[in-house]
């Protein structure tokens, strides 16, 4: 795959080359320990400020080392245990966090959980998910695909894989999986009407 906007990474598909620091930026100048990669900081900026999402949207965990992941994961499952641990957090080397093109939200609040932050259907952060996909990011882990994905809805997990692929993606309700697959399978088939997917299936084979 040449798109790295389009990696999947997930159980079956996990990081085999770790993120150079250089490519990694700050998306919120207020959080400085909070980086993502350099395109998908950029995006993540625009698309905030274009909504006046700033103040109310806070970033919970951007990009994350494969020691970091290896922490989180540990210590969810000493704290809540393997099953929810399986469910909302990824394997070392299977989180999306670790390409920096993953991020997790929550609106503001006093309280924040790290793991399963509130990023709710209403409001400011319902306005930010409906225009997401127009900044090249989707709502990746939805309940509809959880059988897909391994992972449970994450309401709050947002990844970037770049315009046109998140509007499309999301209008018509297709995981990243799905997407990569048709891509491989089909590159023209049923994506006929969207020439700039022909393009992206090119580079893939
Ligand atoms: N919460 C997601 C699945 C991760 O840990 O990457
Ligand atoms: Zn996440």
């Amino acid at each position: 795959m040449t798109d790295k906007y389009l990696t999947l990474v997930n159980m079956e598909h996990p990081i085999f080359r770790p993120v150079d620091r250089s490519e990694l930026a700050r998306p919120f100048k207020d959080y400085p320990h909070i980086l993502m990669e350099r395109t998908a900081a950029s995006a993540l900026r625009k698309l905030l400020s274009d909504i006046g999402g700033g103040d109310a949207i806070i970033p919970v965990s951007g990009w994350r080392s494969r020691r970091e992941q290896k922490k989180i994961w540990t210590d969810t499952v000493a704290e809540k245990g393997v099953a929810f641990a399986r469910k909302y957090v990824a394997l070392p080397a299977c989180s999306e966090h670790e390409t920096g093109l993953a991020i997790d939200l929550a609106l503001k609040a006093p309280d924040i959980d790290f793991i399963c932050p509130e990023f709710p259907q209403t409001g400011i952060c319902q306005i930010f998910r409906e225009r997401a996909p127009h900044y090249g990011f989707i709502q990746r882990y939805s309940k509809e695909k959880e059988f897909i994905t391994g992972i449970g809805e994450e309401p709050w997990h947002f990844r970037y894989v770049g315009t046109p692929h998140a509007v499309i993606m999301t209008e018509k309700k297709m995981s990243l999986e799905e997407y990569t697959d048709s891509m491989r399978e089909d590159p023209a088939g049923d994506f006929s009407r969207y020439p700039e997917i022909r393009y992206a299936a090119r580079k893939i084979r």
